[in-house]
């Protein structure tokens, strides 16, 4: 039998000549893997189809939504997870999955090899292969656009000259990536940060600057992860979709960042995420209600760290690994209410309630029923600040 590359496929103009390019270059049989991760856009059979049409021996498409929701974008939410406090890392969650399949799907059809369609300059390139080099380490990652120098203008020379069935999106100046967490756009235009994005570019928000009456809704979580909207039980996925539906009405978690590539380019991103960008607000309001102080304070910064890791691909790696075991115990009281009010492209909390509440009320009031013992804050001051007190001593003395 000959060797097998098994190739993350997107149905789209590089991946597509992509199969006939490997093939050539390798000699090897080349099996195409589309892994839906809800990007819409266009039926899955038909980019099974064209994998088919285009050279591929196989052509598989795996369904991973639920697996993406459950799997990869909760633990991304219980993360609060935000690159460089900015981008919930749309991109940088489905590489570790599609990665996963690829790893999976080559073991299981004997391929010695996986491939995808990224460049060289970007992030995507190091997710791929980081994570299948810590999943399947033997196995060897090719990539044609990168090592094979296929450019697009020899792209489309070669679909022309093959007559692939590729579908004219060559139109389209931007390069983007979606899926249901969000979806990122780049290049063309944008590629000068001074341009303002245009109301064009988007399709899960709608221009936040048009007067539309509020919606409020109500988030029930169970352990750092929403089960409910308005008291209806749904998946993490659903929810999801719910949100995207809910929060991109109201033109809610479009962002515009010039963004540190792990790689040193710094580059102009534009994405959209409107569920995301909810869901991270709402159950960060949840989280001022149930965590202790400290907990709190330390889980900042190892979300940010979290948040670093997936984004330089290493979603497998140890360190994040332990990290997510830090991040799941946080989220064991996480449990409750959240109302939020969505409109002119925010989200907004307006209510939160938790029977895991730290909030206590008689603490907390100005008004009569204070339980709070205020003499005890004297005492409390006087060694708070005896540090600063001696040492000022000694400074001042100098
Ligand atoms: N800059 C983002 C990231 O690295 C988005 C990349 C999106 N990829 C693309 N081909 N447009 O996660």
């Amino acid at each position: 039998m000959a060797d097998r590359v098994v190739l993350a496929y997107s149905g789209g103009l590089d991946t597509s000549v992509g199969i006939g390019w490997l093939k050539d270059a390798t000699g090897k049989e080349v099996v195409a893997l589309a892994v839906d991760v809800g990007q819409g856009g266009e039926d899955m059979n038909d980019v099974r189809q064209r994998a088919l049409d285009c050279g591929a021996v196989e052509s598989i498409v795996v369904d991973a939504k639920e697996e993406f929701a459950d799997d990869y974008l909760m633990p991304a939410l219980k993360a609060n997870a935000l690159y460089q406090k900015r981008y919930p890392l749309v991109s940088a969650l489905s590489r570790p999955l599609i990665s996963k399949h690829l790893a999976l799907t080559a073991k299981s059809l004997g391929a010695d090899s996986v491939a995808h369609g990224c460049t060289g300059k970007g992030n995507d390139q190091v997710r791929f292969e980081a994570a299948v080099a810590a999943l399947a380490p033997d196995l060897t990652s090719i990539a044609p656009v990168r090592d094979l120098a296929l450019t697009r203008d020899k792209a489309i020379i070669y679909a022309e000259e093959h007559g692939l069935p590729i579908r004219q999106s060559a139109a389209s100046p931007y390069s983007i990536d979606k899926n249901v967490w969000g979806r990122a756009v780049e290049t063309g235009f944008l590629e000068d940060p001074w341009n303002a994005p245009i109301e064009d570019l988007y399709e899960y928000t709608q221009d936040p600057t048009v007067q539309k009456d509020a919606d409020e809704i109500t988030i029930t979580f169970e352990a750092g992860i929403p089960v409910a909207i308005d008291g209806v039980s749904l998946s993490a996925l659903a929810i999801v979709e719910k949100m995207n539906e809910l929060a991109g009405r109201h033109g809610v978690g479009r962002i515009d960042v010039v963004e540190d590539r792990l790689v040193g380019i710094k580059s102009r991103e534009v994405y959209e995420a409107p569920a995301a960008m909810a869901l991270i607000e709402a159950h960060e309001a949840l989280e001022s209600l149930t965590l202790e102080r400290d907990v709190s304070r330390y889980k900042r910064g190892v979300e940010a760290e979290w948040s670093n890791l997936v984004y330089d691909g290493l979603w497998f790696g140890g360190l994040k690994r332990s990290l997510d075991v830090f991040i799941d115990d946080t989220q064991k009281y996480v449990s409750g209410d959240i109302r939020l009010k969505l409109q002119g492209g925010r989200a907004t909390v307006t209510g939160q309630k938790s029977a895991q509440s730290l909030y206590d009320f008689d603490l907390a009031t100005y008004d009569t029923g204070d339980t709070f013992d205020q003499s005890l804050s004297k005492g409390f001051i006087e060694l708070w600040s005896l540090p600063s007190k001696i040492s000022a001593r000694r400074d001042l003395a100098q």
